[in-house]
């Protein structure tokens, strides 16, 4: 393996256009935050980078719908963002944002140089465009009909009601988003970075020389090039990001995935004047962490940009993660089915370290994963307050009670002892080749395991049985422990940084140093400790009840809020307004349909008639539920047969947000028969 001298390491930008959630942390932050820190306690060369993507069309749909500008959109996100981050002791070097003037003109003069050494090729193609607004729209501004499900509000990228990814051109009876207008196909140029010509390249390059990458980036990144690549265009028609620097370059941006990777590079340069040294230096290795939607990107955009550069280093490694569900579903912002992370610290005050710990041990690696509230308590209870708090509490409540807070000197090791701390080193090793290989789940378990060992030995010596008897021997069990508990201030640091300081506190100890770990003698006899505080807490039931609660209700809530309302119906004349009869009427008896799920046939006292109703509410009501309820009917609707039943007239519906269809019925009860107008 090369030995570098520096390490490079970045986390993909998230959008700044919302809160950062769970699935963020657990996915990109949190592993690169651990390797960080524990590159930093081995006293190496490193950089962690980030920023905010404050481009792409997405930021000026929110704006739009909001009524402000996009400034507006990704100052408010960036701020919350970087708040959230620092919150979570994610351990920027710098935490920039896309919108700086070194972004913009690093951007630029990346675009120039590809374009001044003939690396792009330039490509006229018809696109939508907006006469009333006067511009090119990109396919989220489109919206129309889903050629696949027939919803009416598909966008131009995507149907999000069947999911379903589509050009725009595929969307029947197109509109643009901003004037309602149909729009027109016009002409228009851009430039493309040919992927096709890196093909060659990128084929030697990731599947020959970078096999050792984990798994699920090596396996996307074949069936990417099995499938061969196309060129792929860098601008865009939109008046939001980094202006194309060119002559005819006029009302044209780059692609926000062309200028994103390069914040990596403007917020480097930020930060250090020695910025080139960390990318083009060959004795620095390049990490980026990210999600695996972002796997393509940096794996075979951005290394083709760089390759066509020609003086920045390619990535070492790009230790993707998969996505992390929440209780049994996709995180999704629009959908409010999310653990916000500004929210979570309000409600579980000081508790970083409890997120980072059991994100940690439960996350996504090599498949996706689930989050569920009650995992989270199982996680805190069972091994952070029962294991390591547990363990500290108890090596440092004894020696303060036993030695006045003094470490005493070990007397003669026992066979039981020098096991302990044999695997005392083993573990510490077992989490170093963890960490080396990315492999985080397993890592913090190996240093929670150091815990459970410091608590299995306390267990099975028992001083507490012993100091009356056999000083000597307390001495020893207890300078055993308080290694175990200074070997934890070390190894827990990457993982759960607040605990491991607020540990180091305790034991009196100023730093941590990795070279240090597994040592047995960590502590020297004599030393004075702190007193004792408790470094967890437990999480009650109905704490986390609350949490899914308030989970199903805010999801619920934005269901309301955001309800498919259908736009209205052509106009009708007020006589044909009148034409309808619309009476109340109360439900005498319902019965399913045979061979049918949906069908409920009805019959209606009408107070003209009694009579029946087939009606396509089965799968909400029971028959004996709705009887003797009243409803709305529409009576004068010409007769149909359902499945062989006369319907004679329709019941009105109406449909909540979950998609359950709901009585239309007075407030009070009036008499059969009285019209609706
Ligand atoms: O997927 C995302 O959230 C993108 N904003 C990630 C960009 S990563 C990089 F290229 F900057
Ligand atoms: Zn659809």
């Amino acid at each position: 393996m090369t030995q570098f001298k520096r390490t490079l390491v970045t986390t993909a930008l998230p959008y700044a256009n919302g809160p950062v959630h769970i699935g963020h942390l657990a996915g990109v932050y949190i592993p690169a935050d651990i390797y960080v820190r524990y590159l930093r306690l081995k006293k190496k060369d490193v950089l962690l980078i980030g920023g905010s993507d404050e481009h792409g069309v997405p930021i000026t749909l929110k704006a739009r719908d909001e009524g402000v500008t996009p400034g507006d959109i990704v100052d408010k996100y960036h701020n919350l963002i970087k708040e959230s981050f620092e919150e979570f002791g994610i351990s920027f070097d710098i935490y920039s944002r896309t919108t700086t003037e070194t972004h913009h003109k690093t951007a630029s003069d990346f675009f120039k140089k590809l374009y001044y050494k003939g690396e792009f090729i330039e490509k006229e193609t018809e696109q939508y465009y907006d006469e009333k607004s006067d511009q090119f729209l990109a396919d989220r501004y489109i919206t129309g009909t889903c050629p696949h499900c027939n919803s009416e509000n598909a966008y131009g990228d995507q149907c999000e009601s069947c999911g379903t990814s589509l050009n725009a051109t595929d969307l029947i009876d197109p509109k643009s988003a901003i004037s309602g207008n149909i729009p027109i196909m016009k002409k228009t140029k851009h430039w493309y970075l040919p992927l096709d010509k890196h093909e060659p390249f990128l084929k030697q390059w990731i599947l020959k020389d970078h096999k050792e990458w984990k798994s699920n980036v090596y396996g996307q990144c074949k069936s990417w090039l099995d499938l061969g690549l196309q060129p792929r265009a860098v601008s865009r028609d939109l008046n939001w990001g980094v202006p194309v620097p060119l002559k005819d370059g006029e009302g044209k941006v780059l692609y926000v995935w062309f200028d994103a990777p390069i914040g990596y590079i403007s917020a480097t340069k930020e930060l250090t004047p020695d910025w080139e040294k960390y990318w083009k230096d060959k004795e620095t290795r390049l990490l980026h962490f990210i999600g695996k939607d972002n796997i393509v990107f940096h794996c075979i955009v951005f290394p083709s940009m760089l390759k066509a550069e020609g003086s920045f280093n390619l990535p070492d490694n790009v230790p993707a993660n998969e996505f992390l569900n929440l209780e049994g579903n996709k995180i999704s912002t629009s959908k409010n089915w999310a653990v916000w992370l500004h929210e979570y610290l309000r409600e579980f005050e000081g508790m970083q370290d409890v997120l980072r710990y059991v994100l940690t041990a439960n996350a996504p690696e090599t498949k996706d994963n689930d989050f569920t509230w009650k995992d989270f308590q199982a996680h805190n209870n069972n091994e952070l307050v029962a294991i390591y708090g547990n363990f500290v509490n108890r090596s440092v409540v004894l020696t303060h009670k036993y030695y006045k807070g003094e470490v005493p000197k070990a007397g003669e090791l026992k066979d039981f002892d020098r096991e302990t701390l044999t695997k005392m080193k083993e573990l510490t090793q077992k989490t170093e080749t963890a960490l080396d290989n990315f492999r985080f789940r397993e890592a913090v378990r190996e240093a929670i395991n150091l815990a459970r060992l410091g608590n299995k030995y306390l267990a099975d010596t028992e001083p507490w049985k012993l100091i009356k008897t056999d000083k000597e021997r307390v001495a020893t069990i207890m300078n055993v422990s308080l290694q175990i508990t200074a070997n934890l201030t070390i190894i827990t640091e990457p993982f759960m940084p607040f605990t491991a300081d607020r540990l180091r506190k305790m034991l009196n100890i100023p730093s941590a140093d990795w070279s240090e770990c597994g040592n047995p003698e960590l502590l020297k006899p004599g030393h004075i400790i702190g007193k004792a505080a408790f470094l967890f807490r437990k999480i009650e039931d109905d704490e986390i009840q609350k949490q899914y609660d308030k989970l199903i209700a805010s999801e619920k809530a934005n269901k309301i809020a955001n309800a498919d309302v259908k736009p209205s119906k052509d106009n009708i004349s007020f006589e044909e307004f009148t034409k309808m009869d619309i009476r109340t009427g109360t439900i005498l008896e319902a019965e399913k349909v045979p061979k049918t799920k949906k069908l409920l046939k009805i019959k209606v006292d009408t107070g003209i008639d009694e009579r029946t109703v087939v009606s396509g509410i089965a799968q909400f009501f029971e028959p004996q539920e709705i009887k003797g309820r009243q409803v709305a009917i529409m009576v004068n609707l010409a007769t149909r047969k359902i499945k062989g039943i006369e319907s004679q007239g329709m019941i009105l519906m109406a449909e909540d947000a979950d998609g359950k269809l709901v009585f239309v019925s007075p407030l009070n009860n009036v008499k059969n028969g009285s019209e609706i107008k």
